[in-house]
């Protein structure tokens, strides 16, 4: 069954699929938010009734990903992006190394960024084999020295997620959780910084989330730029200059959602189920779905398959859109078809899919 006010199963990448019952309710209150007349959008970010909008938003996320007290939470703009530039900017100095693990386009993207503040390396890729898996770290991979290690937790466009962080010690550990924050509890300690846009798991874009320790802003630079520094959002609330306040108003209503399932651990069991269902129609197909992840790499959140040759592929794409699947071309880069199983996209899209792949199968096999 296709969700009751839309027409569409949407397995989209991201910006992606948002609970029904998130756009409903902000429907009804766009305009006129709270009985003050106006839409959220309209009012003042410096208003009581915004700030508590602001200020419930970082307690909900806090205390639903179970951050220690010793860490910030602020709201950025310019997408997780920004972030490859911002983060060697503020915690690469010059006499050290940043060590990058490569697991896809987006580690190459912020691994890219370094090279206009310092000097980084890779601590290991899985690029000679199509960044099909993620990579074994041990102590040996990288040095005591290292500024930070970057990690993407989860590869967007590839289908691979890690199942256990690597242990980094002393050296702090940045992660790039875009597309699968939120998605199950993960131990928020073992990370000097996370960061993640909001558009996938946690609402529209025009929000990045960034969760600090303090003890490594401490360790910042202090001669970035005032937008670029991360104490200045810590030090303001993230309300130094005007944030995007309808996002962040909807990043607080997903995360409300969230607790309404049950919390972190109802959600990625959720999601575990969901991705089953697609990943047990390419593993029972005989080889006519292949996988492009490792099994032992799979992602939870974006499942990447081909057909065995791109006239049948072609054909899978088209009749899927048909029957009201959206977004399962694999990302522009890559080919191929990827469907991106977020929090949001309910069950019943992810059954409706593995039966369309089984229907589809039957009638090209
Ligand atoms: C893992 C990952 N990192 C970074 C990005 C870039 O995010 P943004 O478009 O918010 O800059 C994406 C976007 O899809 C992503 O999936």
């Amino acid at each position: 069954m296709k969700p009751l006010n839309q027409n569409v199963y949407n397995f989209n990448a991201g910006p992606s699929a948002l609970p029904t019952a998130v756009l409903e309710n902000a429907q009804q209150e766009l305009t006129n938010f709270q009985s003050t007349g106006m839409s959220i959008m309209e009012l003042s970010h410096r208003s009581k009734t915004y700030e508590n909008v602001h200020n419930e938003a970082i307690t909900r996320l806090k205390k639903l990903f179970s951050i220690p007290e010793n860490y910030e939470v602020v709201f950025l703009q310019g997408g997780a992006s920004l972030q490859f530039a911002m983060i060697p900017m503020n915690f690469l100095p010059k006499d050290t190394k940043a060590g990058y693990i490569m697991t896809g386009s987006w580690s190459e993207k912020a691994f890219k960024e370094t090279t206009f503040f310092g000097e980084a390396y890779h601590v290991a890729s899985s690029k000679e084999d199509q960044y099909r898996y993620i990579p074994e770290i041990s102590a040996s991979s990288f040095h005591e020295s290292d500024a930070y290690i970057h990690l993407t937790s989860n590869n967007t466009i590839y289908g691979t997620q890690w199942k256990e962080f690597p242990e980094t010690g002393q050296v702090p550990l940045i992660g790039d959780m875009s597309s699968d924050i939120m998605s199950k509890p993960i131990d928020v300690s073992k990370f000097d910084l996370i960061y993640a846009g909001a558009q996938k798991n946690l609402g529209p874009s025009g929000v990045t989330v960034a969760i600090i320790k303090k003890e490594f802003i401490e360790k910042a630079n202090n001669d970035v730029p005032t937008m670029l520094d991360y104490q200045t959002h810590i030090k303001s609330n993230s309300l130094y200059n005007t944030p995007s306040t309808f996002g962040i108003y909807m990043l607080g209503e997903v995360l409300k959602w969230i607790e309404l399932q049950g919390g972190l651990n109802a959600v990625a069991a959720n999601n575990e189920e969901k991705a089953k269902l697609i990943y047990d129609a390419m593993d029972e197909s005989n080889g006519f779905y292949v996988g492009h992840a490792r099994k032992d790499s799979r992602s939870l959140m974006n499942i990447t398959f081909r057909l065995q040759n791109d006239e049948l592929e072609k054909k899978f794409l088209a009749e899927a859109v048909e029957e009201g699947f959206v977004g399962l071309n694999g990302h522009r880069s890559v080919g191929g078809c990827r469907a991106s199983t977020y929090n949001a996209v309910p069950q019943e899209a992810c059954l409706a899919l593995s039966e369309f792949m089984k229907q589809f199968q039957q009638k090209n096999g």
